[in-house]
């Protein structure tokens, strides 16, 4: 049987790479089945070159289309070294980012359109959809202070955006989350590391407990 697709979202600042950290060892110890973690954008070596053009503050010029693009080509290069192969051996794979970010970021935030953004993604993933999603949501305003407060966190080109590009982001998953109510789970993000972590076990264990 293929393995589960469980993939994590939010805004900048919601914490996801902490939460991932900390929720991986608790899922091991009770999942029957392999667990592997990856992120976009990247994931994979040729992937991980796109992160670094996409992410790369000195290029303040790069068109928003472009933006797009590369991040659907880096999806599709680590979706087919990666994700799929680690679902076709049964491994559930946590990833760190899909389409829904591109969908929030340049659909919403950079007003390409949702929709239009959703078509170039399916080319990109051929249709390849989560299985279940937990969306970490923090207003705006918390995200980016949290930026700011903490210098571990890698600050991007996307990250010094407005504080409205942000809003648009988060309001794009907003739309997301009313759209896929049966794959996205929301998820508050401001609650402390250890609330949040919970909820995310929680959410995985109701939905798909049987299939870990
Ligand atoms: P990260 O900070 O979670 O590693 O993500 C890197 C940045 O890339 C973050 O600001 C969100 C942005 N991003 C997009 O704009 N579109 C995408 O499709 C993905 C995967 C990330």
């Amino acid at each position: 049987m293929e393995g589960l697709f469980i993939t994590v979202e939010g805004p900048d600042g919601a914490g996801k790479t902490s939460v991932i950290n900390e929720l991986i060892p608790r899922l091991k110890k009770i999942a029957t089945k392999n667990i592997v973690t990856t992120r976009e954008p990247g994931g994979s070596p040729i992937a991980e070159k796109i992160r670094g053009l996409v992410l790369d503050k000195k290029n303040t010029d790069m068109d928003q289309r472009t933006e797009a693009l590369l991040y659907a080509a880096s999806r599709r290069q680590h979706l087919v070294e990666i994700i799929e192969p680690a679902l076709v051996s049964g491994t559930t794979v946590v990833c760190d980012r899909f389409v829904d970010s591109s969908l929030a970021y340049q659909g919403a935030g950079r007003k390409i359109g949702m929709k239009e953004v959703a078509q170039l993604n399916l080319f990109a993933t051929n249709g390849r959809t989560p299985d279940l999603t937990l969306y970490l949501d923090v207003d705006a305003e918390t995200g980016l202070s949290r930026i700011q407060n903490h210098r571990s966190m890698e600050v991007n080109r996307l990250d010094v955006e407005s504080l409205e590009f942000h809003q648009r982001v988060r309001h794009g998953y907003i739309q997301l989350l009313e759209q896929y109510p049966q794959r996205i789970k929301k998820i508050d993000a401001k609650a402390d590391l250890d609330h949040v972590v919970e909820d995310c076990l929680q959410v995985i264990q109701k939905y798909v407990g049987d299939k870990l």
